[in-house]
């Protein structure tokens, strides 16, 4: 029973905290279940670390108090966004230390600022004996129950190492309090909102979703029936320490808080990979300027980053005010969720036609900007997050990403608040809106009659990845559109100064600058005209392969079907689309009218319709072939018919490595993948 606790232990350890499982599901169910009957056989030998323990005890009445052994201190905030909260810190650390400009930088151990929930984990002789909330810091609550069952955290601690044979093992303190953060990773939270969804939509009493991933993973800690929390996926940090006594016999002993978390890794803890080292103000500044970029890719929320002085004699030297210690410091970044509320559900029309729902918001600062607008996608997502107008709402906005209604509070919906639904004609045309079956979307059946898809088509012809017209903007295509004067792409090349200068907040200088921007607009590439007339599935990319494998687009506009699906990355939906779009006369007018206009392009030749040696076939390209660039042997790949993917897998063909070649060399290596150098691949392309 020992000897399988001990297997558990391990492999619970690298599949939960190093992400490395050694053996299949299946294998450690098996290994699990067969512990199981042996404490069933023999309940007097059940450790209560034993794996299958986890979820144990009855729901409780109220949680115990605890009075921390070492109180649980917070640390001062600095809520500014720029780069002074760092530089603030690190001067006031100096000048407790009374250190002088020539004194060389102070080390600092950098941090991530997680967003859950403080949690003192007591272990004694190894054994984890008590998990305790950090209430008012004095006294929390013990939610030993609910802790247990989080994979991540060790029921017991070994003295071994589980850095691999080469790490010196780190005997266990008699008592060791370990602190981290309790918290739930953002996929964990979307999925148990979806379940939470299901179960009130299924009726039953008492269910609700959760606002945020701090609020579910705080909901679970304090949940009194411990089987209810074992469904709520929880996860765990370690950063520090509480109350610490050495074994007998040589315990571990730290001077530098880096050392203790390198420590707590060994034992079995997880610690942020993101934790780094900092001499200094500077590199505070630049720490927390690459952590805000990598922000919104973290699977989990933050709000800041830590700074702690990474000395401990330093630290004690330091000391505290009131409860906060003078060695370590939060540095906050914006918000990026916030509730608002929702004024109207609008729904906008866009080039293709397809309905988008957009709840308009009261204005609210997320993220860094003032948003007023979110998407809702479709109906059916609409549905799902059931937004409706007066709704309370949290919004979230994370770097770049389009603004997003995350959840609604539904204990401060007003009565009588409707459910939203698609409307079943355009609001624009008034043409049918229809959803084809297995689409998510509405569309807007009236084409180019629909004002609004009109409007799009235009903005979509003039990008800067398209043809590119300087200048001309949504709202001056609104103008225009709404006026009469542009209806058509080719429109646009009929505008005349006087009509230009006649509209609203038009001078003449800037009509004339737009007559430029378009003039100049004719002289353009195959790939940005295919790509700008608004085909269907027809991205840049796609643009890109059918210019070069047709080379002129009177080929691509008479390709028939199987030919178009012969191109790289065109599929049957795709040569559909396109085939669609070309056997519309009026679209073939606009073509003509657009070159009579005088857009033109240099065509090119087709790539010679030649034998396929490559055809089905997968390759890598990785490291620096002698003579070959990358784009190079792209081309002749594709040219032959193969395909070029970024990763090596099972299903690859050839990878052709050069020089420097790295992980991608010893995958295929690892896979039995056939290796070429460059003469190969081009004894491959005869
Ligand atoms: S250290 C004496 N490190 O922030 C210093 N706290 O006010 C004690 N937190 O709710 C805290 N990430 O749970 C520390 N890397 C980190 C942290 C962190 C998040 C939380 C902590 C507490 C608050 C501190």
């Amino acid at each position: 029973m020992q000897a399988l606790r001990e297997q558990l232990h391990h492999h619970a350890h690298q599949y939960y905290v190093l992400d490395t499982p050694q053996i299949p599901d299946a294998e450690y169910d098996r290994l699990f279940v067969e512990l199981q009957a042996l404490e069933a056989a023999h309940p007097e030998w059940v450790t209560p670390d034993s794996p299958t323990q986890r979820v144990g005890g009855k729901p409780l009445d109220q949680f115990a108090a605890v009075r921390h052994a070492v109180p649980m201190l917070s640390i001062r905030t600095e809520t500014d966004t720029e780069s002074s909260g760092a530089i603030a810190f690190d001067a006031r650390v100096r000048k407790e230390l009374e250190l002088s400009e020539t004194d060389p930088p102070v080390e600092y151990v950098t941090e991530l600022k997680f967003d859950g929930l403080a949690m003192n984990l007591r272990y004694e002789h190894g054994v984890l004996v008590q998990a305790a909330t950090r209430g008012d810091g004095e006294t929390g609550e013990d939610v030993t129950q609910n802790i247990r069952t989080i994979g991540q955290i060790p029921l017991r601690i070994v003295a071994t190492s589980s850095g691999g044979e080469t790490c010196t093992p780190v005997p266990v303190p008699e008592v060791l309090e370990v602190r981290g953060e309790v918290y739930m990773r953002r996929d964990d939270f979307e999925a148990l909102n979806e379940r939470q969804r299901q179960r009130i939509a299924a009726g039953e009493k008492g269910e609700k979703t959760f606002v945020n991933p701090r609020n579910a993973a705080a909901g679970a800690v304090r949940q009194l029936d411990p089987a209810i929390a074992a469904q709520r996926p929880l996860s765990f940090f370690a950063y520090g320490v509480g109350e610490v006594t050495p074994p007998k016999h040589g315990g571990p002993s730290f001077s530098t808080h880096s050392e203790l978390l390198q420590t707590l890794e060994k034992w079995g803890f997880p610690v942020a990979t993101q934790v780094g080292l900092a001499q200094g103000a500077t590199e505070l500044v630049a720490y927390h300027q690459r952590i805000g970029q990598e922000r919104d890719q973290l699977p989990y929320d933050i709000d800041g980053v830590v700074y702690k002085v990474n000395s401990l004699a330093l630290q004690q030297r330091l000391g505290f005010v009131t409860r906060e210690p003078r060695w370590a410091v939060a540095h906050k970044y914006p918000a990026q969720e916030q509730l608002t509320t929702v004024v109207a559900i609008d729904v906008q029309v866009g080039r293709t036609g397809k309905l988008t729902p957009v709840a308009k918001l009261a204005p609210v600062f997320v993220g860094g900007v003032t948003v007023t607008n979110a998407t809702l996608h479709n109906e059916d997502e609409a549905r799902r997050k059931d937004v409706r107008v007066g709704d309370t709402v949290v919004v979230r906005r994370a770097g770049d990403v389009i603004p997003e209604v995350v959840s609604v509070l539904a204990e401060k919906r007003h009565s009588g608040a409707v459910q939203f639904s698609m409307p079943r004609v355009c609001p624009v045309c008034g043409s049918a809106a229809v959803r084809e079956e297995g689409e998510a979307d509405y569309r807007c059946t009236g084409g180019l009659f629909c004002s609004a898809q009109r409007k799009q088509a235009i903005l979509h012809f003039a990008q800067r990845r398209a043809v590119e017209v300087d200048g001309l903007g949504d709202k001056l295509v609104e103008q225009l559109v709404d006026a009469g004067i542009v209806n058509t792409l080719p429109d646009l090349y009929c505008l005349g100064l006087t009509a230009l200068a006649a509209l609203d907040r038009m001078a003449e200088k800037s009509a004339q600058n737009l007559l430029d921007a378009l003039q100049n607009s004719k002289q353009t590439t195959l790939p940005r005209f295919l790509f700008g007339l608004g085909i269907r599935h027809v991205g840049e990319a796609t643009a890109k392969a059918l210019a070069r494998h047709f080379g002129t687009l009177d080929a691509i506009m008479d390709a028939p079907l199987e030919t178009l699906q012969g191109v790289n990355d065109v599929g049957p939906i795709v040569a559909l689309s396109l085939r669609t779009f070309f056997d519309q006369p009026h679209n073939r007018e606009v073509v003509e009218q657009l070159r009579a206009c005088g857009v033109q392009w240099p065509e090119g030749k087709p790539v010679a319709a030649g034998p396929k040696p490559l055809a089905g076939k997968t390759l890598v390209l990785t490291g620096t072939l002698p003579t070959l660039g990358r784009d190079a042997a792209k081309d002749l790949i594709e040219a032959a018919g193969g395909k070029v993917s970024g990763s090596v897998s099972k299903k690859t063909h050839y990878v052709v490595a050069g020089a420097e070649a790295g992980s991608k060399l010893e995958k295929a290596q690892e896979l039995g993948v056939p290796v070429l150098d460059e003469a190969g691949l081009m004894e491959l392309l005869k």
